[in-house]
């Protein structure tokens, strides 16, 4: 099983912003292919790193459950979901991109949740470097979208609430004793001197692996619908993340 990494945190914090830029760096780093996991219903991480999804888990699901008579004569059910099931992945050059979506109508996650970890635990075996870009919360993370993580980075915005918001999903990952070899916190859009919110970020017990400016070239690459492969090499917020990168793949 590759690495898996995980971005999580309070909503609008910079959780698809920083997925998107590690898979930049792990791309330039040769760590290639990379399997990207969007396992937010409100899928946005092939926006960020470029690629049009091919479908999704929910797409595969929904249909299944609506045609429920109509496979192929002498194929079991499972065997025909699991064979849809394997071309919902989107492949490109260096990454590929498996989208969970969301099932039509009210109604559960469980379902697709628990594909999404078969699948992922499938085809993990397939790359050094997994990247899960994760919802909002921490609903996912009582869901257990993924058994294991390898570096599962927190992301706070510069907000004492954020920060807390971080500190509390590493307490109930605990909690559910998830299976996490390390966590650490990103402080994203974060001023030079971030001595105001020390205190915060020092109660959370967590290690401040990153701090990323806010930067004018992330905000308008996103305006434009551009992917993060567009932004120069130079600007902060790629420089402080290809730091972040070298940190976990060098652990
Ligand atoms: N360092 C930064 N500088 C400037 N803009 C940023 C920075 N980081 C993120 N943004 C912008 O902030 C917005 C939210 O970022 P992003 O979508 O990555 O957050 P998120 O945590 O994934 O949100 P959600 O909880 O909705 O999934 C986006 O418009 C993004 O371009
Ligand atoms: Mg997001």
């Amino acid at each position: 099983m590759g690495h898996i990494i995980a971005t999580v945190g309070k909503g609008g914090t910079g959780k698809t912003t920083l997925a998107s830029l590690l898979i930049r760096h792990l791309v330039r780093l040769n760590k290639r292919p990379i399997l990207a996991i969007d396992a937010d219903a409100n899928d946005n991480l092939g926006d960020g790193i470029g690629m049009k999804k091919a479908g999704s888990i929910a797409w595969v699901t929904d249909d299944f459950f609506k045609n429920k008579a109509n496979f192929p004569e002498g194929m079991t059910k499972e065997t025909f979901l699991e064979q849809q099931l394997n071309l919902v992945l989107t492949e490109g050059k260096d990454v590929d991109l498996l989208v969970m979506g969301h099932p039509e109508g009210a109604g559960c996650y469980c379902y697709i949740n628990n594909i999404l970890r078969a699948q992922m635990e499938k085809l993990g075996t397939n790359y050094p470097y997994v990247v899960v870009d994760n919802e909002a919360g921490m609903e996912h993370v009582s869901r257990r979208t993924t058994r294991r993580i390898d570096t599962m980075l927190l992301v706070a915005d510069f907000s004492a609430k954020a920060i807390k918001a971080a500190g509390r999903i590493k307490e109930v990952a605990n909690e559910l004793a998830l299976e996490v070899n390390r966590m650490a916190l990103v402080l994203n859009r974060a001023p030079a001197d971030i001595s105001p919110l020390a205190k915060a970020v020092e109660e959370t017990g967590l290690p401040l692996w990153a701090t990323l400016p806010n930067s004018a070239a992330v905000l308008e690459n996103d305006i434009q619908g551009q992917s993060v492969f567009t932004l120069p090499d130079n600007d902060p917020v790629v420089t402080a993340t290809g730091e972040l990168v070298g940190k976990i793949v060098k652990g």
